[in-house]
């Protein structure tokens, strides 16, 4: 019998990242690899990178300087990039780091086994293609193994929009859909491994336009429906949003459709008109914000999220103060907040920037105003009855943590619980990142 190889993969940035290395371990498992848990003893080495900001590209540099030691105890390792920053710098990575044996974009995981059997034979593989073929249906069927209650599925990718500040065009292409049935086949067998919670991936995933079976072009919410009649999948999510494709259908699935949570990702970036046009956003704040009171009107209980980005350049303290006030006129359950960092060939890069100091002290101000919201909304749960979906053992004796409807994080004392449980919870009390509550069924 071959031993098998051990494959060690690092996530970084979106949950695209999250569902690609999934992908890519079992494209690598026809080869003989299995995944381990520590990269001591690993054959292979795959960074899935992020290339959103300048923070997350370096880190993969010194990541890569990190295992130079690693590399130099064991001859056989090889070392692979993938994601958004081999796509962005190719074999540059290479000549900045020659211990990278491999680079792969995100389009061609498909050819992983291809480019790996390459290294063995001692060279180096590269493959940032934009290919046609669907990169999905090249790769192994996904393995019957179990797994955890909630997973990805990668639904929609790419984006067309073109905000000025970012890279993700560059890096993942343009928007694609995948066809219907393929999805549904992909949930169905994810429903037969335990999986009872699926959150729909796209970069612009309300763009969602994919063939279904009658020959029409499907938006997302009749995917959601379709998925809906699948029985055993408890829970739909998707993200990530952009307000202008939240289409009235959409927004009509959140009352109706019983498996869609109440909780949607609505990222804005700013609320000032003057900052939103240059970033090529192409809605205003006043659009935004009649968005979200028909999202409330429609589904008065919606945990909004969102996420912004601060000093982005010629950003005034006035601009600012409009984010501000857009926050407070939302009033976001969660939220995630940045410091624009300038990506070399985005538009935005070339134009006037915004001091550091300036971005700093706006990111502690609006982050401020943003916890403030969100243990606000939280601790308003308390006394009321939600659904959770169980995912794991606390960190105390007999205690279960999942997830409420509203994704806040939830734990209850109960040996009655297992993983992959879905049921009513009265929350009892709110702490600094977690719900505690008392199981009613
Ligand atoms: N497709 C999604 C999100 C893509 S990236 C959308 O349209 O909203 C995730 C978040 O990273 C963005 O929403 C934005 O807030 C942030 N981001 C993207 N580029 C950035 C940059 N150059 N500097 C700082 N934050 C950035
Ligand atoms: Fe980036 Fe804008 Fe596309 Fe989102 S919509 S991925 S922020 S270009
Ligand atoms: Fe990062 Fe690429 Fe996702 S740049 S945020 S990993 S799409």
């Amino acid at each position: 019998m071959t031993v098998p190889k051990k494959l060690f993969i690092k996530t970084y940035g979106c949950q695209m990242n999250v569902y690609d290395s999934e992908r890519m371990a079992e494209a690598l498992g026809g080869q003989g690899y299995v995944e381990t848990t520590s990269q001591d003893d690993a054959d292979m080495i795959l960074l899935n990178t992020c290339h959103i900001r300048e923070k997350a590209a370096e880190k993969v540099y010194s990541e890569l300087g990190r295992l130079r030691g690693l590399k130099e105890a064991n001859p056989n390792l090889k070392i692979g990039v993938a994601g958004c920053v081999a796509q962005a710098e190719g074999a540059e990575i290479m000549r900045r780091q020659p211990l990278v044996d491999l680079v792969v974009g995100p389009q061609s995981y498909h050819r992983l086994p291809e480019l790996e059997a390459k290294t063995r034979l001692g060279e180096t593989a590269l493959d940032t293609d934009f290919p046609e073929e669907d990169k999905f249906e090249k790769l192994a069927a996904r393995p019957k193994a179990k797994r955890g209650p909630a997973a990805f599925l990668t639904v929609q990718e790419g984006c067309d929009k073109f905000c000025a500040f970012c890279v993700v065009p560059y890096t993942r292409g343009s928007e694609v859909s995948r066809p219907v049935e393929r999805i549904l086949t992909e949930a169905r067998d994810l429903v037969e491994r335990g999986v009872r919670e699926i959150t729909l991936l796209g970069q612009n995933v309300n763009a969602y336009h994919g063939a279904g079976s009658d020959g029409a072009d499907w938006s997302l919410a009749r995917l959601i429906w379709a998925l809906n009649d699948v029985d055993g999948l408890e829970r739909i999510r998707f993200t990530t949003s952009h307000p202008n494709d939240m289409s009235d259908d959409l927004i009509e699935a959140h009352v109706s459709c019983p498996k869609l949570m109440p909780y949607l990702h609505l990222p804005v970036q700013s609320g000032s008109d003057r900052i939103l046009k240059r970033m090529n956003r192409s809605h205003t704040a006043e659009q935004y914000l009649r968005l979200i009171e028909r999202l409330r009107t429609a589904r008065p209980d919606m945990h909004l999220s969102g996420d912004f980005i601060v000093g982005f350049p010629e950003e005034t303290e006035q601009d600012f103060q409009d984010t501000l006030a857009l926050v407070e006129a939302v009033q976001y359950g969660s939220a995630f907040s940045f410091k624009y960092s300038t990506r070399p060939g985005t538009p935005a890069a070339e134009r006037a920037q915004v001091s550091e100091a300036e971005k700093a002290d706006r990111l502690l101000r609006l982050q401020t105003l943003l916890t403030h919201q969100q243990r606000a909304l939280q601790n308003a749960m308390v006394g009321r009855d939600v659904g959770v979906l169980f995912e794991r053992p606390g960190r105390q004796p007999g205690q279960m943590v999942g997830k409420s409807d509203y994704m806040h994080a939830v734990h209850v004392q109960g040996d009655s619980v297992a993983p992959g449980d879905l049921r009513r919870v009265r929350i009892v009390s709110s702490s600094t990142n977690s719900l505690a509550g008392e199981l009613l069924d």
